[in-house]
């Protein structure tokens, strides 16, 4: 087990690949703070599977789009775990929309959520870290979509291009203290991000089709290059973004 001893706090973790990266650093050994909108039943369950690997854990919420809530996500969960040592900044929402009819509160949602609670969460935990004096990883779920247009998500996109810089500054800004910062740019999960997606079976084969390796991927697949990139074998990785994607990005076929 390569996380025993670590705290991983996990934004997003009641559901979807949150709940997967949950899951799986807590098989790695580490205790685990769940964050959610809520306190919920979602937040509970994901709790409750961490419970039955026989690792500690907790529940914090609150809606990351406030900055004030950022904050206090990282204060309850020192409080409750005494420590945080990995954050993965993993809560997201997509709003779909062609571009000339994005409304600003989907605007704001969009990028509240997707970029200013990135921002904020990672700053509160940068000054924890830096306080005690001691190092720590910061893990940003991106998207294939930091990088490749997908038309009808322009605030999605806006908002993932951004985490792209800013992960990039913040690793080098934060390497001094020991603290390294990367992107994992998931493709085409089943989560519930994608329900739409999902039930609809052409449009499913159409991306299906697209994918080089011909299968969406999974919360596993990318809660597995999670756990990489939070164990000591990533110790020289910063500023990087890691993509999990079955090739989707980089595909191309006159066929
Ligand atoms: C989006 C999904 C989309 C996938 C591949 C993800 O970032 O959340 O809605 O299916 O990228 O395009």
């Amino acid at each position: 087990m390569k996380l025993e001893g670590k705290v991983a706090l996990i934004t997003g973790s009641g559901q979807g690949i949150g709940r997967g990266i949950a899951v799986r650093l807590a098989k790695e050994g580490a205790d685990i703070i769940v964050d959610d909108r809520a306190d919920d039943s979602r937040a509970q369950e994901t709790l409750a599977e961490i419970k039955a690997l026989g690792r500690r854990g907790c529940v914090v919420s609150g809606d990351i789009g406030q900055s004030d809530n950022d904050r206090h996500i990282i204060a309850d969960g020192i409080a409750q775990m005494g420590r945080i040592d990995i954050l993965v900044n993993n809560a997201g929402v997509e709003r779909h929309a062609p571009f000339l009819e994005v409304t600003e509160e989907d605007y704001d949602l969009v990028l509240d959520v997707n970029l200013r609670g990135a921002f904020f969460t990672t700053q509160a935990f940068a000054k924890h870290l830096i306080d005690d004096g001691r190092p720590g990883r910061v893990i940003n779920i991106s998207s294939v979509h930091e990088e490749l247009p997908f038309p009808n998500f322009s605030p999605y996109c806006a908002s993932k291009g951004a985490l792209k810089m800013l992960m990039r500054n913040l690793a080098v800004e934060l390497a001094p203290h020991g603290i390294t910062v990367n992107n994992v740019a998931p493709g085409a999960i089943a989560t519930p991000i994608n329900t739409k997606l999902l039930n609809d079976p052409q449009l499913l084969q159409r991306l299906q089709q697209n994918i080089p390796l011909k299968r969406l991927g999974t919360p596993d697949d990318v809660a597995g290059l999670v756990a990489f990139l939070a164990s000591p074998d990533a110790d020289y990785i910063t500023a990087a973004t890691l993509y999990v994607d079955g090739g989707l990005m980089r595909n191309y076929s006159e066929q």
